[in-house]
């Protein structure tokens, strides 16, 4: 698709809308989409506006040729930084941390990384900030960082215990052994591995199904099963209550105010200094429904007492 001049994203990122899903990709193929301060800039713009874009239902996060991403840019975010001073290797940390987790985690659309060849270090932040996670089979993994000399900072090292077990992640941070798609799946840092081919036709099936769904359920159930991890029993029952019920008030509660601002702005109908608006219609709509029980439970009542029961 082309770009606009007013579409946030650049050359490091591209984006391609079909029926529904954004198809975000990490594009600099020529260096295995290493994640640099460009990207990252660019990604922080195309999360904040694929967030209120209405061609974006599923948001499904990839790379561009033989690469999901090799991890951080060695050079660029590196290097280039350790002797511009702490405030330049600050402020590329925010920068990353801002799309790779802050955002990613709390996306308020459903997220599904494709994880469609190298991967290492860096890229398993992002890769696991994103809700579901689908991995060609051929792919090639890896916490790489101690074989450079580092540990896996930026929030690596969370990403991975939050979804490996504690044996197998202080294995790959401690020996930096690469593993393939499929190996993924079995530590459950991916829902599934599939052949390459079939990565693009299975990512699409799982963002239908996503689609399909109520959006305002579908994010406060995924937000509600990252906030009860940390939860005890007792508090975690009391939230999801209140998060049940506020996902099923969202569209009422959106008709409500919406109406009460075209009574006040448009038709001058009424003041909400001094009154509280009355939804006509929805009251209306709701008292037929109310009638349409009413008479329902008249007519069974009736069916019983003539069959005897
Ligand atoms: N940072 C900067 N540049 C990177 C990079 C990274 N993380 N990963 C790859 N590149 C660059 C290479 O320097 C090379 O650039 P050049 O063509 O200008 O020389 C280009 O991408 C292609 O990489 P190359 O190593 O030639 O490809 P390959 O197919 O032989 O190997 C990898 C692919 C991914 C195995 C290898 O590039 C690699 O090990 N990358 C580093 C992965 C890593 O440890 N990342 C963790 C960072 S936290």
């Amino acid at each position: 698709m082309a770009k606009k001049k007013t579409d946030p994203w650049g050359d490091t990122v591209l984006v391609e809308f079909d029926a529904g899903i954004a198809w975000v990709t990490m594009n600099r193929p020529s260096k295995k989409n290493a994640i640099n301060p460009t990207m990252g800039r660019e990604m922080c713009a195309t999360l904040e506006t694929l967030a209120l874009d209405d061609r974006c239902g599923v948001m499904v996060l990839t790379g561009a040729g033989d690469s999901f991403a090799a991890g951080m840019d060695l050079q660029e975010y590196f290097r280039e930084t350790d002797d511009a001073g702490d405030e330049v290797i600050m402020k590329a940390r925010r920068i990353n941390e801002e799309w790779q987790w802050r955002r990613l985690r709390d996306y308020p659309k459903p997220t599904i990384a494709m994880v469609n060849g190298w991967c290492f270090g860096g890229a398993f932040t992002p890769m696991v900030g994103c809700d579901l996670a689908i991995a060609a089979e051929e792919a090639t993994l890896g916490l790489s960082e101690i074989n450079w000399g580092i540990l896996p900072a930026g929030n690596v090292t969370k990403a991975v215990v939050e979804t490996m077990g504690y044996r197998d992640a202080l294995y790959y941070i401690m020996t930096g052994e690469p593993f393939d798609g499929k190996r993924a799946a079995e530590l459950g840092l991916v829902n599934e591995a599939v052949p390459l081919r079939q990565l693009r036709r299975r990512t699409r099936e799982l963002a239908v199904t996503l689609l399909e769904k109520n959006p305002a359920v579908l994010r406060n159930a995924k937000l509600a099963t990252k906030r009860v991890r940390y939860m005890d029993w007792e508090v975690s029952a009391d939230y999801l209550y209140a998060k049940m019920g506020e996902a099923l008030f969202f569209g009422e509660a959106a008709d409500n105010r919406r109406g009460a601002m075209k009574a006040f702005l448009d038709d001058k109908e009424y003041r909400p200094g001094l009154e509280h608006y009355k939804d006509t219609k929805s009251a209306k709509k709701k008292s037929g429904k109310k009638k349409a029980k009413k008479k329902a439970k008249k007519k069974a009542k009736k069916k019983s007492r003539k069959s005897g029961k």
